[in-house]
């Protein structure tokens, strides 16, 4: 069977995209990334507090912090804890944005590889939830040190290592290059996942295969299609692929927008869906005028009549 986590995506993965994913069968999910500073000093603020929300239905969910100093994070990280709602801390060095990675936090930690294993130990040492790492290869090609990073994460106590095959200053252009994945899974003994540029189930199943490694994450690849999961488990059972059918990807539009207008106020569920429906959309004929539509709509009600409109549109075509 091939394993498949769904990746942390700031502004995507909330407790509800994750569940409905985990509906589709992915087995692991992790909230967005949270400031372990900005925890410590403001714990009950809206924003932060959105961020650690976890959903009833989901099955296995891994905090991601950030930060810069150790101890900060470790402190973080034991009362994240002690909340009980979390089945591991993951610690992000990975993010490559302007705010984030120069001041040292994120992919920054890849420059400074004592910081980030002072971190990882302290982090280990402080809970007893099993502590992972997201990592990139390095900050860029004359600094690949991931194989470097993934000894010191086991050395530390890392439970499992999570690595997007691109430099930080690659940021998402090029391509991913699994074969320092394999390379730095090779090298370690715990678990390694591979992440980066699986779109499709065929590409998630044999980049499972890569020798080495513990399984896949998905992130992008999993926007506006949460049914990759199922139909990499449909492959590796050996059955065909069902085509989401317009009813279903509607009918799951649906689902997700009832479910964010059952957490957040209609405003700013209605804002935030936009960029789900678009991407729910994509490739449907006559898309583009609804996704336009669509992002000017400030009630529900207009989006369900320009959803409805959609679907004559194009059941008529198809007859
Ligand atoms: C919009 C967006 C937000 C992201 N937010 C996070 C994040 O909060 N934490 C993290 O570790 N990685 C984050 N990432 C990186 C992804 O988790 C993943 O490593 C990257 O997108 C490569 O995987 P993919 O090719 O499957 O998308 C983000 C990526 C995108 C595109």
């Amino acid at each position: 069977m091939t394993q498949v986590r769904l990746a942390p995506l700031c502004g995507v993965t909330d407790h509800v995209f994750r569940e409905i994913c985990q509906e589709q069968g992915c087995s692991q999910g992790y909230t967005e990334m949270v400031s372990a500073m900005g925890y410590l000093c403001a714990p009950n603020q809206r924003a932060t507090q959105d961020l650690m929300t976890r959903g009833a239905g989901e099955k296995k969910l891994y905090i991601q912090l950030f930060g810069r100093d150790p101890d900060t994070v470790a402190e973080a990280a034991k009362r994240m804890e002690e909340l009980g709602r979390f089945d591991g801390i993951d610690l992000n060095m990975g993010c490559p944005a302007h705010k984030i990675a120069p001041s040292g936090e994120g992919c920054g930690l890849m420059r400074t590889p004592d910081i980030a294993e002072e971190m990882m130990r302290k982090t280990v040492q402080a809970v007893s939830l099993p502590v992972s790492v997201k990592m990139r290869l390095g900050w860029d090609t004359e600094h690949i040190n991931v194989v470097e990073m993934a000894h010191r994460a086991e050395c530390a106590g890392v439970r499992e290592i999570t690595i997007h095959g691109r430099t930080r200053e690659q940021q998402y252009s090029g391509e991913a290059n699994w074969d320092y994945i394999q390379q730095a899974a090779e090298s370690v003994s715990i678990p390694v996942w591979g992440n980066g540029d699986i779109f499709t189930p065929e590409q998630a199943i044999s980049r499972a295969k890569t020798p080495g490694i513990a399984g896949v994450m998905i992130g992008r690849g999993a926007m506006g299609n949460p049914w990759i999961f199922r139909d990499i488990q449909a492959l590796d059972a050996g059955q065909e692929i069902q085509p989401v059918s317009l009813e279903e990807r509607l009918g799951l539009i649906r689902i997700h927008y009832d479910r964010m207008l059952a957490w957040k106020p209609e405003h700013i569920a209605v804002r935030e869906m936009r960029k789900h429906i678009g991407w729910y959309l994509h490739g449907l004929r006559g898309a583009s005028r609804a996704r336009a539509e669509i992002n000017r709509a400030e009630r529900p009600n207009q989006v369900w009549e320009i959803l409805s409109r959609l679907q004559r549109e194009i059941e008529s075509q198809e007859e």
